[in-house]
């Protein structure tokens, strides 16, 4: 079975978060089951996507509303990442730096629409002009939303019409929307379909894929359900749309997150060394950032937006800091300047207890998972979640609000058995309470490292949830 994704994200090519992961991820993993998956990328300016070497395999140009621009399908020669990476060059429009945020003034690009658009664009006369059409085009998120309309009503695409087309719900707090006018850039259409571009008068590329593709399916059972009632709104659309919508759970990349071979960790380790592992990855940790090494160890990774709940960490820190109960926090993230403003004066405040690393670092991300004790997810919404999968790989604890695919793939310690720590209702008792749930669970020897030898050991590879993804397929090839 042929199948293209297409995606504004792909690690280790572009990644801004999990979105990339999973894009660098499932098409491995559904080759390895004997599927031919392809990635297509924009070509931004990433240092990764600057430093490989490529073949030009078409070169072409198309309209984006009066206007032509031209592009190049590259494709990337060695096919490394277990899978087949295209880029498309479209000067003017990716050949800058940031995935999303322009880093010199920490805002969107003006153009992000006209990005995306002139992206779908180019994918799509491309695939048509190849040999032979794909069995599936699966796109990802709103930035590939427009893709299933097209194919459906340009007479542009007429021939790709007969392809299923599938949307990856992988954020619903997003959905590109743009003024109704832009409708004009996008390649000519019976006018009598505009509705199918349209949500609550704006042209919305997420509301235009789930009512266009052929299946929607989104990145854990959980999330899927708490779409019908919070989807910043399109609650009614994803219920309406429910007949053909999907919750497939993420999986990670367990080669790249393996602490027994992860060459961004200096100290590596096995589950049967995890102890002695923890410790000196902890050890390290404690030294970098001086922090008290008696203490249990509680780090956030991710994003600082109110999605993830990154609002409640200032209070929820500052309470353990004047509280009976002691923990050290280390925080690495990128993202809201005023919550970068605050945990800049706390860092200084709370020396010795608290550090914050306000960028995006990867092999710093993989050292806190090594090292931590514990990973606090707060999230407010969370789609699937792939830190806390992390986390557990790496022997973590995590510490987590009970939603989305969270609660689909933490169990609490209290169910017997158990993984991790959680907590239902976002606010700060809560979120507190399960931290000092973390800390006599940490005071627990024997409890504690029972924990960790058992997460350490749980399979979250993408194995199972590929072959998920093989049957939806066939599924829908079946209907062709
Ligand atoms: C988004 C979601 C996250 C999910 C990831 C990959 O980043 O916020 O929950 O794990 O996409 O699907």
């Amino acid at each position: 079975m042929h199948v293209i994704h297409l995606s504004a994200e792909c690690y280790p090519a572009a990644k801004a978060g999990g979105l990339g992961d999973v894009v660098g991820a499932l098409p491995k993993y559904l080759n390895q089951l004997g599927e031919t998956c392809e990635v297509l990328l924009p070509k931004y300016q990433t240092h990764w996507l600057d430093t490989q070497e490529y073949e030009v395999v078409w070169e072409s140009s198309a309209p984006l509303g009066h206007e032509y621009f031209g592009f190049k399908i590259l494709k990337e020669k060695t096919d490394k990442l277990g899978f087949s990476l295209y880029v498309i060059d479209i000067p003017g429009r990716f050949d800058r730096p940031g995935i999303y945020i322009d880093p010199w003034s920490g805002h969107g690009y003006w153009d992000e629409f006209e990005r995306a658009l002139t992206f779908q664009i180019a994918a799509l006369e491309w695939i048509k002009a190849r040999d032979g059409l794909p069995d599936i085009i699966h796109c990802h998120d709103h930035h590939t939303g427009l893709v299933p309309f097209m194919m459906k009503e340009c007479p542009r695409f007429e021939s790709m019409k007969g392809i299923p087309s599938i949307i990856t719900v992988h954020n619903a707090e997003y959905h590109g929307w743009v003024n109704s006018e832009k409708a004009s850039l996008i390649p000519p259409f019976n006018p009598g379909s505009y509705g199918l571009l349209d949500w609550d008068g704006q042209l919305n590329p997420l509301a235009s894929a789930l009512k266009c593709s052929w299946l929607i399916s989104t990145v854990s059972q959980s999330y899927m359900d708490e779409l019908g009632f919070q989807s910043n709104g399109l609650e009614a659309l994803f219920v309406q749309e429910k007949g053909k919508s999907k919750g497939i759970v993420n999986g990670i990349d367990s080669e790249v997150w393996n602490p027994a071979t992860d060459s961004l960790l200096d100290i590596n380790y096995t589950p049967r060394g995890v102890k002695g592992g923890k410790k000196k990855n902890k050890a390290v940790l404690i030294e970098r950032f001086k922090l008290n090494p008696e203490l249990p160890t509680v780090a956030f990774i991710g994003r600082l937006v109110r999605e993830k709940g990154a609002d409640l960490l200032p209070d929820l820190i500052k309470a353990f800091m004047h509280g009976e109960h002691k923990v050290n926090f280390v925080l690495l993230g990128t993202g809201d300047p005023s919550l970068h403003e605050i945990f800049a004066r706390m860092q200084g405040d709370h020396f010795g207890f608290f550090d914050a690393t306000l960028e995006y670092n990867e092999k710093l991300a993989h050292e806190i998972y090594a090292g931590a004790d514990f990973v606090l997810m707060p999230s407010r919404v969370e789609p699937c979640g792939l830190n806390q999968m992390y986390a557990m790989r790496y022997g973590t604890i995590p510490i987590v609000r009970s939603v989305g695919g969270l609660k689909d793939t933490v169990k609490d310690i209290d169910e017997g058995e158990g993984y991790g720590i959680r907590f239902d209702e976002f606010n700060l008792q809560e979120a507190e309470h399960a931290i000092v749930r973390a800390i006599q669970l940490y005071q627990d020897k024997e409890k504690f490292s029972k924990v960790v030898s058992r997460i350490i050991k749980l399979d979250y590879s993408w194995n199972s949830s590929a072959k998920e993804y093989i049957t939806m397929y066939n599924e829908l090839i079946e209907k062709t």
